[in-house]
């Protein structure tokens, strides 16, 4: 009698462990002792009896296991960001099913910090979980980002789900986290005035957009859009606060970090003027067994689904990826130059500094790096650059490279000012090699970060912070 039942519940249980853990189990089969089979259902996620479809393409996003290592990669970016923790570890995105569990692993985010020492800000939880809003409600906003990441670990329960992008329970759209409906105002798009597409993307936008920690404000998420979104107005923003979000080690500049702006840079392409969004390429109509369609949720890559995303407009599959290949070689050409002429230019300064250089000496070439290197994140932290905006990209690159050109160019009178010939600048050919370049350690980061998953989010954080580890 039990064993049937147990049957039945597992594969809708299946579903809700990563999201509400394990007790649901534990307690829905102590449940199924005792009662109906009417009563459990109760048990299961509202969304999922309601919106079946949605729901499970959903989940699907678990199937999306695959990442590259970008360290590994393109190690000149350890270079470029050493400083601060990008430079520790930094993977390509992949399914949302990942998201908490991997801002959980990462070096990125380290371990526990001593009771009453300033850590991590748990604003890194924002665009990660529906938890993040839940708990802005309750502590307020600059409660919520003025505590420790790790801190409110154990509250986080699941992973980008239907209230983020929703008014949960419902099909209609929501913009649950207040710094995008800041921003969306401040461009002039307040989310209630426009249409469904716009909509649409904006809940997309919500995470993959540029945003930065604003420290007056207790490390509160902001997008810094006042100006306007493009770089050059952003960099304007960031320039008449002389923000920054670290000095760099090497060469003292104090530099601004993009963070993925896919929204940005698709809202100036030709596909957002014809009304192509975010979800048309990557959440296509799907139709399920019954022949009704619906709107697929297993949120992917927008190639692998050509005939459900791009054929309505393009015809041929092979001729498109051509041409994003080829568009693709360019941008990674431009970029890969950028990053060899910055990695000089810390270095060169570098021998400026230790030659005994001013700041009234420098304060050019030290700009031009800071300039040149926003304008190289800008377009490289924004993922599938080369389909969103290939003009944009080509264009802050050529930049990019204008601007570390003329840092360049002071840096060497002032070598010449102060007669130094000789400028040592480092191997960086592979990922351990310019790990030591910076002096990052990285087996001693694993085992401390190992140690702190052992001691902490193995035993306390939700099921959902392990997902696929
Ligand atoms: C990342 C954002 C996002 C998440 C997460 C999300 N949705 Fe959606 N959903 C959308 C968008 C955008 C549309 C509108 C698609 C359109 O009409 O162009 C949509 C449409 C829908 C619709 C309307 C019918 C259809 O299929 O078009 C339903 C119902 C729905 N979602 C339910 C859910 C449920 C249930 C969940 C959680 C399991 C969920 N959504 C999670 C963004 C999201
Ligand atoms: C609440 C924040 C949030 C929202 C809303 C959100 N995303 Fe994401 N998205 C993420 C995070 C975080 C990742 C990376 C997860 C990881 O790598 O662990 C990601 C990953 C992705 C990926 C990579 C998938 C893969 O398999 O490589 C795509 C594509 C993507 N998102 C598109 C979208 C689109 C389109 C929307 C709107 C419908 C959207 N996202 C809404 C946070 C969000
Ligand atoms: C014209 C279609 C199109 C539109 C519109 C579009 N994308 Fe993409 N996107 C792509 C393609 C193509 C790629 C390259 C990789 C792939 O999906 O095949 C990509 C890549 C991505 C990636 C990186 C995936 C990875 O694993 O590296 C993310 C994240 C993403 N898009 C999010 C968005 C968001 C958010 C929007 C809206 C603001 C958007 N995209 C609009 C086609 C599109
Ligand atoms: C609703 C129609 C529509 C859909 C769907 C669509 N596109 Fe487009 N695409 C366009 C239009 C319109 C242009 C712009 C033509 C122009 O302005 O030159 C364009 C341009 C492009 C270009 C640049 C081509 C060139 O000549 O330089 C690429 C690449 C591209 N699209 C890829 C994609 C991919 C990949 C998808 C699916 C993931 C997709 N598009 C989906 C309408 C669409």
């Amino acid at each position: 009698m039990i064993n049937p039942l147990i049957e039945v519940m597992m594969p809708v249980t299946r579903s809700l462990r990563s999201k509400t853990g394990l007790s649901i189990i534990i307690g829905g089969l102590a449940v199924l002792l005792l009662t109906s089979w009417g009563l459990q259902s109760a048990e299961v996620d509202p969304n999922q009896l309601k919106f079946p479809q949605q729901f499970e393409s959903w989940q699907a996003t678990e199937e999306q296991v695959e990442r590259d290592d970008i360290l590994a990669q393109y190690p000149a970016n350890i270079i470029l960001w050493a400083g601060s923790s990008f430079a520790k570890e930094y993977h390509s995105p992949r399914g949302h099913q990942f998201a908490v569990a991997d801002i959980t692993h990462t070096l990125r985010t380290g371990v526990a910090v001593a009771e009453g020492d300033k850590g991590l800000s748990a604003s890194c939880w924002t665009c990660k979980s529906p938890d993040a809003p839940r708990l802005m409600n309750e502590m307020g906003i600059q409660g919520f980002s003025g505590a420790n990441f790790v801190d409110l670990g154990r509250e986080i329960k699941s992973v980008v789900y239907c209230s983020d992008c929703h008014v949960d329970g419902s099909a209609e759209l929501a913009l649950p986290r207040p710094h995008a409906q800041n921003a969306m105002a401040k461009i002039k798009l307040p989310f209630d005035k426009q249409d469904h597409a716009m909509q649409g993307a904006q809940v997309c936008g919500q995470c993959h957009v540029s945003y930065y920690f604003q420290p007056e404000n207790n490390n509160k998420v902001n997008i810094p859009w006042i100006f306007g979104s493009t770089a050059d107005e952003i960099e304007k923003y960031y320039d008449t606060r002389r923000f920054y979000e670290w000095i760099h080690p090497i060469s003292k500049t104090p530099i601004l970090k993009a963070r993925h702006p896919e929204f940005e840079h698709w809202s100036r392409s030709a596909h957002a003027k014809q009304g192509v969004t975010c979800i048309t390429c990557h959440m296509p109509p799907a139709t399920d067994e019954k022949g009704a369609t619906y709107t697929d949720h297993k949120v992917a890559g927008a190639l692998d689904n050509f005939d459900r995303t791009c054929a309505s407009c393009h015809s041929s599959k092979a001729a498109i990826t051509k041409k994003l290949d080829k568009t693709k070689a360019i941008i990674d050409a431009k970029s890969r130059n950028v990053e060899s002429l910055l990695i000089k230019a810390h270095y060169e300064a570098k021998a400026a500094w230790d030659a005994g250089a001013t700041w009234p000496q420098m304060n050019d070439a030290i700009m031009g790096i800071r300039h040149a290197q926003w304008r190289w994140d800008f377009a490289t932290a924004s993922h599938g650059m080369y389909a969103h905006n290939p003009k944009e990209g080509i264009e802050l690159l050529d930049k990019s490279t204008e601007q570390v050109t003329y840092a360049r160019q002071a840096l060497a009178r002032i070598l010449g000012q102060l007669s130094v010939t000789k400028v040592e600048y480092p191997d960086y050919s592979t990922k351990e090699k310019a790990h030591a370049a910076i002096g990052f350690v990285e087996a001693d980061a694993i085992k401390a970060k190992e140690a702190f998953i052992k001691e902490e989010v193995d035993k306390y954080w939700q099921p959902v912070a392990r997902t696929g580890y």
